[in-house]
């Protein structure tokens, strides 16, 4: 239904405004008491089996909203009316900022992928922070705040910038991500490199804990699929080093060649970072290789590619305790949750695993084991 829904109306709709559409009607399901408990009831229901913890927060599921999708923290309970066991909120800077020029968001039909250079269009760290303070929740899940930086700011000064986001938003975050690998803001990627990695995460760390007393904010770094293995090991190591809470993997690709695109030059040459079904597997890569180099020391958030039950699985045994998605839900719809929730419930069951935390990493487990 969605789908044919999507193909007469969607389809037909430039993506960015189809996005706003569809927003616009989420948040104002929302709003309704009556109408948004119905939506959660038939969209949203809880597994007891799929009860995660991951860096000491309990969640209803593993299943999570990935960035960008909600930059501006104004629909949080909206998706998780949708079933959506955590939410990303960002990439917020700490100025506001326009973004890039329009068009800027391409869909790959064909590929089941998007192509996106928003270039963090947001309303700045101030807006966002006032916005979440205010925020009355109507359904208990939990907020993740993703910071970059903002784009006039030159690399010399990115510390600075982060730090004045981390400063205004870490009370308002269940857990923190500092985003160094978003391709749509010049140099951004350059901080994953561990010599301009490490002073940024020292700083937003010890900004985080100077400014929030009483609890941890949770911290974790959100890596690129185009990193080297070599430099996904580097990052996994100061990762460690530095006490890290997690690292997401992965953000969206520049990467055209071998990924099998079926959609013509007109949209596969367009600049920006490539998301959705092309991207499984090297997201699940990247994923893997994270955990042969941390195991449980690190907790491990897969996304990329993520299109079904079966994917959020593989991704669960490779190594990731929780999973995130965005592109295939703009191509499967309101019920795209719903049936990866079940579908994972079910592998459970029929898996050798009493918990899902027992099925996170088995793979590697298992093949040592062999
Ligand atoms: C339109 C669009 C905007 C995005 N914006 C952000 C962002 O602001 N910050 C971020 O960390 N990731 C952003 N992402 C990347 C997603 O969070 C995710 O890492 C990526 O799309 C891979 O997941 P998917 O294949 O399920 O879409 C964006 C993705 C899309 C498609």
């Amino acid at each position: 239904m969605y789908r044919f829904f999507f193909r007469l109306v969607f389809r037909r709709m430039d993506p960015e405004r189809a996005h706003h559409l569809a927003f616009r009607w989420i948040r104002l399901a929302a709003r309704v008491p009556v109408l948004r408990t119905y939506v959660a009831a038939v969209l949203a229901p809880r597994h007891k089996a799929l009860r995660t913890e991951a860096f000491g927060l309990r969640m209803h599921g593993p299943f999570g909203l990935a960035a960008g999708f909600d930059k501006n923290a104004v629909a949080i309970d909206g998706m998780a009316m949708l079933g959506f066991d955590h939410v990303e909120i960002g990439t917020v800077t700490a100025a506001p900022q326009p973004g890039n020029p329009r068009k800027r968001l391409f869909r790959l039909v064909e590929d089941g992928a998007l192509i996106n250079r928003m270039g963090f269009n947001n309303e700045g760290s101030a807006a966002v922070a006032a916005r979440l303070a205010a925020r009355r929740e109507t359904f208990r899940t939990t907020v993740g705040v993703n910071i970059g930086k903002t784009k006039v700011v030159p690399e010399t000064e990115a510390v600075a910038d982060y730090v004045t986001s981390t400063e205004r938003l870490a009370g308002h975050a269940d857990y923190l991500v500092v985003n160094v690998s978003s391709p749509n803001t010049p140099g951004l990627r350059d901080l994953q490199a561990t010599e301009a990695l490490r002073p940024l995460l020292t700083a937003v760390r010890e900004a985080a804990d100077r400014t929030v007393t009483g609890r941890r904010v949770p911290l974790l770094v959100k890596i690129a699929p185009d990193l080297a293995d070599a430099d996904v090991d580097a990052v996994a190591d100061l990762a460690v080093e530095l006490g890290l809470d997690g690292i997401i993997a992965t953000n969206t690709t520049i990467a055209r060649e071998g990924l099998g695109l079926r959609s013509g030059p007109e949209l596969t040459a367009q600049t920006g970072g490539l998301s959705g079904a092309p991207l499984t597997t090297r997201s699940l890569e990247v994923l893997r290789r994270l955990y042969a180099r941390v195991g449980d020391r690190i907790t491990l958030v897969g996304v990329g590619g993520i299109q079904d039950a079966e994917d959020a699985w593989r991704r669960i045994l490779a190594g990731a305790t929780l999973i995130q998605g965005y592109s295939a839900f703009i191509y499967e719809g309101p019920f795209w949750s719903r049936s990866l929730h079940r579908g994972l419930a079910e592998r459970l069951a029929a898996s050798p695993y009493a918990t899902l935390a027992e099925a996170v990493g088995a793979e590697h487990r298992e093949a040592a084991a062999r």
